[in-house]
């Protein structure tokens, strides 16, 4: 049967040449499907003298499962190369040069804050912690910071819309929450942001304080003096720091002093300290007869301008990343 032979021989070259799946079923109809070349051949046996039937009808079956096979072969090998041209295509190239992650670093006040709290760690001081947005009660009157202060204005304060809450004025508010959950004795630092309506080169509307406070049974003017002067010369690593302390006022404290600490032939004011005023102490329920301390306030972001020779406290909080580099 030469016909047999032939169409076998056309049908597998032509499998051979596709390399698309659908493309291949489809070819493969012209010789299998329902008036395909193999099946209409085998329509015809019933033509045929009965004797030759047999074995035209194996040759024909044995055509078919050639097919079959090459069909088989055929779909493999497309998808073998499907999968390889996918592969090919999503691979990398592991010798191109990298892109580099940027090395993270801290922030200069990060840094300060850290530096501060190690020192007054070696002291036997806990960091405590505290909201930054408060009342009006732990910002101001807990504090003795009567209704009519001038810190209590719009001017100075951000309030909330509830005009129940405002933004932190400085980290003393932490004093009255810890005293309200610890009794003495009590040493603490309590590091954080705050905010006031302030902007100019010495000035952000929010900054940071570290809140110092110190309450025990016999603690004197003379220990917040001995804190205050070793935490100063300690931070700016330098044993010949001179360290002032000037009479002021603050509500919370009494005697307050602002700190002032050499610098050139001036000084510079590094924050405010005192002996905690016995109303705050009442206003917690510690007896101010048997208790006593000191409380300060230091500005970080001055101690970092100070320590890496910053004169503008708006660089810190503009995140360019030029200025802030230079620090990691
Ligand atoms: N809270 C004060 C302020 O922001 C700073 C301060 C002064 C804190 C004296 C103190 C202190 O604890 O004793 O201006």
């Amino acid at each position: 049967m030469q016909d047999l032979d032939a169409i076998v021989s056309e049908a597998l070259a032509l499998f051979a040449g596709i390399d698309d799946a659908d493309q291949l079923e489809q070819a493969k109809a012209r010789y299998l499907g329902k008036s395909g070349a193999l099946t209409e051949l085998l329509k015809g046996l019933g033509k045929l003298p009965s004797a030759e039937r047999p074995a035209m009808g194996s040759r024909i079956n044995a055509a078919k499962d050639k097919l079959e096979t090459a069909l088989k072969a055929q779909r493999e090998k497309i998808q073998h190369r499907k999968l390889e041209t996918k592969l090919a295509e999503e691979a990398l190239d592991v010798t191109l040069p990298g892109r580099g992650l940027g090395l993270g670093g801290l922030h200069p006040v990060t840094r300060t804050m850290e530096r501060i709290e190690a020192l007054y760690r070696s002291l036997g001081f806990e960091v405590a912690d505290g909201p930054e947005i408060e009342t009006d009660y732990y910002n101001f009157t807990a504090l003795n910071q009567p209704e009519n202060h001038p810190a209590r204005s719009m001017h100075d304060t951000f309030y909330l819309e509830d005009g129940k809450h405002l933004l932190r004025t400085h980290t003393s508010p932490i004093q009255i929450r810890y005293m309200e959950n610890h009794r003495p004795p009590i040493k603490i630092i309590a590091p954080g942001r705050v905010y006031r309506v302030d902007s100019d080169a010495t000035h952000s509307p929010m900054f940071h304080q570290v809140e110092g406070l110190w309450i025990d049974e016999r603690i004197t003017f003379a220990d917040l003096k001995g804190v205050l002067v070793d935490f100063l010369k300690r931070f700016f690593e330098r044993d010949d720091l001179k360290v002032r302390f000037r009479p002021s006022f603050f509500p919370f404290t009494e005697p307050s002093a602002e700190i002032d600490m050499s610098f050139g032939d001036g000084w510079l004011e590094m924050g405010g300290a005192g002996m905690v005023h016995p109303n705050v102490l009442r206003n917690v329920n510690i007896d101010p007869e048997q208790y006593q301390g000191f409380a300060f306030g230091l500005g970080p972001d001055r101690l970092t301008m100070l320590r890496y020779g910053v004169n503008d406290l708006r660089l810190f909080f503009e995140n360019d990343l030029r200025f802030l580099k230079q620090f990691s």
